[in-house]
């Protein structure tokens, strides 16, 4: 088991954040990744729909014999979660609950911010898991749906993308927020942009990081590390046509894009 690969899936090439800090964080692991980008974008279609595609696509992760899978989407993990550890045997890890935890180590005030795809803020999952950490927190939710076209198009710190998050941001700040949570695959591309917005004084909250942290962790504590160190590439699968995979996930993933085939999720 410990040999097996780890598989992480993700709407698009969004979730290529999430791989990026795996690759960073657990050098020695094997990493299937899936973009389901002839669906994409999972944050504005509605639960059922994405616990649907999420079950699709961790089923052709556990037929590619994966130990592990993570769910890289905050959408789906915001909404198909519980569903797809009550469905499959191997541990399944979201990124709400390692952002949220972290959300709560660093806040002062206990007034914390999140933002996400529509999808995610309605579903209120990060809410739920920061006040279930902590009951007398604040949290305060944006949805910032055009930050998800802005960082594909490569303009994460372009002026538009400065007075869009400008609009986003400034009813949290209001509520004097200290800590926000990136809660979408995107938003890490974000960072310097919503730095210069929230100022210093507001902690950013980058959930592919801690994800991977729990990941680790998780294969430490299930013995499911791998002894020997894999040399292999990761291997990417998406669901359509994959040149704008390729071309787009190079600015998420830091790294040129190899070995990507197309299947078939139906
Ligand atoms: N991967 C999605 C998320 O993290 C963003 C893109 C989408 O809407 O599918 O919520």
């Amino acid at each position: 088991m410990p040999e097996r690969a780890i598989g992480v899936f993700d709407s698009g090439v969004g979730g290529l954040t999430v791989l990026r800090e795996l690759r960073r964080q657990i050098p020695a692991e094997d990493l299937v990744y899936l973009g389901d980008t002839a669906r994409v974008p999972y944050g504005t279609k509605s639960a059922p729909t994405v616990c649907r595609y999420a079950g699709e696509a961790a089923r052709f992760l556990i037929d590619q014999q994966v130990k592990l899978i993570v769910v890289a989407c905050n959408t789906a993990s915001a909404v198909a979660l519980e569903q797809l550890a009550e469905n499959f045997q191997v541990p399944i890890v979201g990124v709400i609950v390692p952002g949220a935890r972290r959300a709560l180590e660093v806040s002062h005030s206990g007034r914390i911010g999140v933002i996400g795809t529509e999808g995610t803020v309605r579903s209120r999952a990060y809410e739920r898991a920061i006040l279930n950490g902590n009951p007398n927190v604040s949290v305060f939710a944006a949805a910032c749906p055009l930050f998800v076209p802005l960082a594909e198009e490569g303009w994460a710190d372009h002026e538009v993308a400065r007075m869009a998050a400008h609009e986003y941001v400034r009813p949290l700040l209001e509520h004097d927020i200290d800590t926000l949570v990136l809660g979408c695959t995107h938003y890490p591309l974000l960072k310097r942009t919503l730095q210069n917005i929230v100022g210093d004084s507001v902690v950013l909250i980058d959930s592919a990081e801690e994800t991977a942290k729990t990941v680790a962790a998780l294969l430490q504590q299930e013995g499911l590390r791998r002894q020997v160190s894999s040399t292999a590439e990761p291997r990417y699968f998406v669901t359509d046509i994959p040149d704008r995979f390729k071309q787009v996930g190079g600015a998420f993933l830091g790294d040129s894009l190899d070995n990507v085939a197309t299947i078939s999720l139906d």
